[in-house]
């Protein structure tokens, strides 16, 4: 089936969607994204993913010539122009600075390439969520202070391509990044969370990690159901000696872990808590409707 991207206002056919060799996307890789799950057509936390965009927008002064409503409106339109409007899907927003003229600025006064892409959902092996998946510590260092670079969902995407790749290149699923002195922050495309003596932790956002959109969710369903959870640095040693580890993106949902490097994790996989919240998640993203 064809498939239509839609580019600035319009949906094209994949093979006629193109955008300029000059945009700012390309060149600087001046431009951020967000990647969301739709569920029998609706969005999950469209809002909460809104907002993250928005607030990236606001925070790297792009002009916004669009809002909320208009992206929620596209993104429907794009799903059923793809027949994805009443099943599960993947959808990623693109927003770049759009045309660079001159000067390396941020305020450069360009209108913005707004992409969206609306795909049939390509869903991990069932495996990994009964069996648990492997994870690395990448080689690359990060800054957890210092610089706010992190937090927003940019298309500079070499760093965590970089630890993608380490993961693959060793039969992994995924490669997170940790301080120097060994603090963990996140996956190259997940957020990371371990449960000692049955609490949950994961590592603050004032670390300069993404703001998660389902962790945001993992910590709102342990707060409604009596799950104690925390918001708390922790180190590479908490880790490997943690009773359960568990990522969370939005098209992954919950992952359980049950290897770090070379360190087995837990007695069973999925973990008593893993386990629960991941029977707690499906049940929100049921009820949660966005439109
Ligand atoms: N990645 N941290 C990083 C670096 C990420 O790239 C992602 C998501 C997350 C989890 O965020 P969320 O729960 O909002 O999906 C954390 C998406 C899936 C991607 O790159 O397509």
């Amino acid at each position: 089936m064809v498939e239509y991207i839609f580019i600035d206002g319009k949906l094209y056919q994949e093979n006629r969607a193109k955008i300029s060799v000059n945009d700012r996307g390309l060149l600087f890789g001046d431009g951020v994204y967000e990647t969301m799950r739709s569920y029998g057509g609706r969005v999950f936390m469209l809002e909460a993913h809104l907002k993250r965009l928005f607030d990236s927008l606001k925070a790297l002064k792009f002009n916004i010539p669009f809002d909320k409503k208009y992206l929620g409106e596209s993104i429907k339109e794009s799903l059923n122009k793809n027949g994805l409007g009443s099943t599960d899907a993947y959808i990623k927003i693109v927003v770049t600075r759009g045309i660079h003229k001159s000067g390396l600025y941020l305020d450069c006064g360009s209108r913005p390439t707004m992409l969206i892409f609306t795909r049939k959902l390509q869903l991990y092996r069932p495996e990994l969520y009964s069996e648990g998946a492997e994870i690395i510590s990448s080689s690359i260092r990060r800054l957890s202070r210092g610089n706010s670079i992190y937090i927003h969902k940019s298309i500079c995407f070499l760093e965590n391509l970089i630890a993608k790749d380490e993961a693959k290149m060793s039969g992994a699923l995924e490669g997170f990044f940790m301080t120097r002195e060994r603090q963990v922050l996140e996956g190259a495309s997940s957020n990371i969370f371990m449960v000692r003596d049955g609490t949950v932790y994961t590592p603050p956002l004032t670390q300069n990690i993404l703001p998660g959109i389902t962790r945001q969710a993992v910590l709102g369903i342990c707060s409604r159901n009596g799950i104690r959870s925390r918001e708390k640095s922790f180190y590479y040693g908490d880790l490997t000696g943690a009773s359960e580890i568990f990522l969370t993106n939005s098209i992954m949902e919950i992952m359980p872990v049950r290897k770090v490097d070379n360190t087995w994790i837990g007695q069973t996989v999925p973990g008593i808590i893993t386990r629960k919240l991941m029977g707690l998640f499906k049940d929100y993203t049921g009820e949660n409707s966005s439109f």
